[in-house]
């Protein structure tokens, strides 16, 4: 009986593992960071996205929200979140580490493009619109490179 209830315990504690493995004591604290910035990324870039493709209804409030938001982000140094060494069991490719200079730059475009959107994001939807492609793109080209499919 004794090692049955032991068993149960441990099948419970994987279970736990499992549901907390995203974000736990498992990663390294600072791929936790990256991905949270990462995630923050996808939550603003989602509004403004969905209002330029039709989903979202244009509110020129939250549109400029967003984008300030991008802005705010974009803004912090985040470079010790991508120290050598931490692109094992992530998406991270090593190649980040061989060009670390551009993959910085990239990061600099995309806080580029973020203050462009910024700028015009609350005028109106045509204006959102215009400047969607520069901000979208600027995830792509790092994706492209830098992060495993
Ligand atoms: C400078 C390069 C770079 C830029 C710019 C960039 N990303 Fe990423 N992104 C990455 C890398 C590298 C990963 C994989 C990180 C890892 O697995 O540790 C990633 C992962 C992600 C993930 C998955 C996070 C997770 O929880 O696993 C999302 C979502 C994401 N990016 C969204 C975006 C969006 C949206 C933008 C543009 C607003 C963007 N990224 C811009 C490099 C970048």
């Amino acid at each position: 009986m004794k090692s049955l209830s032991l068993l149960a315990g441990t099948a419970v504690l994987a279970v736990a593992t499992i549901a907390t493995a995203h974000a736990d004591e498992d990663m390294h604290p600072t791929v936790v960071a990256r991905h949270a910035q990462m995630q923050l990324y996808a939550y603003n870039v989602g509004i403004l996205g969905g209002m330029a493709q039709g989903k979202i209804d244009y509110d020129a409030e939250a549109a400029q929200t967003a984008a300030d938001n991008m802005v705010a982000l974009t803004s912090m140094n985040t470079a010790s979140f991508w120290p050598e060494g931490t692109a094992e069991g992530t998406k991270a490719q090593p190649a980040i580490w061989e060009n670390l200079d551009d993959f910085m730059s990239k990061g600099e475009d995309l806080a580029f493009e973020a203050q462009g959107m910024a700028d015009v994001a609350g005028n109106d939807l045509a204006s959102l619109q215009g400047a969607m492609g520069n901000l979208g793109g600027t995830c792509s080209a790092c994706h492209r490179e830098y992060r495993a499919r």
